[in-house]
């Protein structure tokens, strides 16, 4: 099968495509062909060891053997394990591919349950939403994910205050619109560029970064969520209300398995939509990851694996 190899750290041209094994299904996978992938932030920082610390999963010099990226996919399931009893052959799926990546490959196998501790659970593999197309689902795992738990981490609910910085990004467009289906009222800050896009999916207030400094706002709010990173606990302390949460993408609470069901049960009562961006080629790939280095992409970058 095909695959896109990251050979070396460094630029996008490090990634190559390659003809590599196909993978066989052990008694307890599932095998998917996969339709679509993202270029996710998380792919970039692995392929720029962005934080050092990558070269501790992922390989110390140079990438381990055929590391292949890819956080989140979308998929049809080829063939199923002896043990598999929850998918079957034509199920259209996406998932959380996490840490063990794998995305960026025409197949993948991923397991149907996991151990957690001593219990079997339920893995990431979820029947995909039918209301998105490949491309569209491939993007939901990991940036959804992420938000959904920090929101509920933050315990938020009606009629609080947000404020979210990076509201244009991947991980700001899902925010925007799971603070909304929480009944909050949402102040988004990113570009003046990007403002129609974040009032289009829910957006009450907006602040524009670029000219104004939004931890010297007036207002006060319940919830800052700085999903781009950018900002601090401290700097955000004059605009947080006595007992407000300050939020940034560092120590989520675990996913569990009902997570991505519960996703896909809010994009198909059309709560919650993907925010698409740009869609490449697998062999437009490192086009791909040098967009997202840029860092301004909106919403989101997928890669289209096979032809839908
Ligand atoms: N996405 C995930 O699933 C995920 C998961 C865990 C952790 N993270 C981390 O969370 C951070 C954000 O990820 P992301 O995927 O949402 O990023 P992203 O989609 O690449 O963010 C790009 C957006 O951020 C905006 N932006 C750039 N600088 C800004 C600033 N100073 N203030 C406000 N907005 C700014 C850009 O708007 P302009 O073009 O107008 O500048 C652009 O629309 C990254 O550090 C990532 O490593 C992401």
């Amino acid at each position: 099968m095909k695959a896109i190899i990251c050979t070396q750290y460094g630029p996008p041209e490090v990634l190559q495509i390659k003809e590599i094994d196909k993978p066989i299904p052990k008694d307890n996978e599932v095998l998917i062909k996969v339709m679509a992938t993202t270029a996710h932030i998380g792919d970039t920082r692995i392929r720029r060891v962005d934080p050092f610390l990558v070269r501790l999963m992922f390989g110390l010099f140079k990438p381990k053997k055929n590391l292949i990226l890819g956080l989140e996919i979308s998929g049809i399931i080829e063939s199923v394990g002896k043990k598999v009893s929850l998918f079957k052959p034509g199920d259209e799926v996406f998932a959380l591919t996490g840490f063990g990546l794998g995305g960026y490959a025409e197949y993948r196998c991923l397991p149907e349950k996991v151990k957690d501790g001593t219990q079997e659970r339920k893995s990431l593999v979820t029947l995909k939403p039918e209301n998105l197309s490949f491309t569209e689902a491939a993007t939901v795992p990991a940036g959804a994910l992420t938000v959904l738990k920090n929101l509920q981490k933050a315990k938020i609910s009606k009629g609080q205050k947000i404020l979210i910085n990076g509201a244009s990004g991947s991980l700001g467009t899902y925010a925007i619109q799971l603070a909304k289906y929480y009944g909050a009222e949402v102040t988004a800050v990113c570009s003046s560029a990007n403002f129609d896009l974040v009032n289009s999916i829910g957006a009450d207030h907006v602040i524009d970064y670029t000219k104004e400094d939004f931890t010297q706002h007036q207002g006060q709010f319940d919830i800052v969520y700085d999903a781009v990173m950018k900002s601090s606990a401290s700097a955000c302390r004059k605009i947080l209300k006595k007992h407000g949460v300050f939020l940034n993408n560092y120590f989520l609470p675990k996913i569990m398995a009902e997570d991505l069901p519960y996703l896909k049960k809010l994009i198909e009562e059309n709560k919650l939509k993907p925010v698409m961006d740009r869609t490449y080629a697998m062999a437009e790939i490192v086009e791909a990851h040098r967009y997202v280095d840029s860092g301004h992409k909106k919403g989101n970058v997928a890669i289209r694996i096979a032809e839908e």
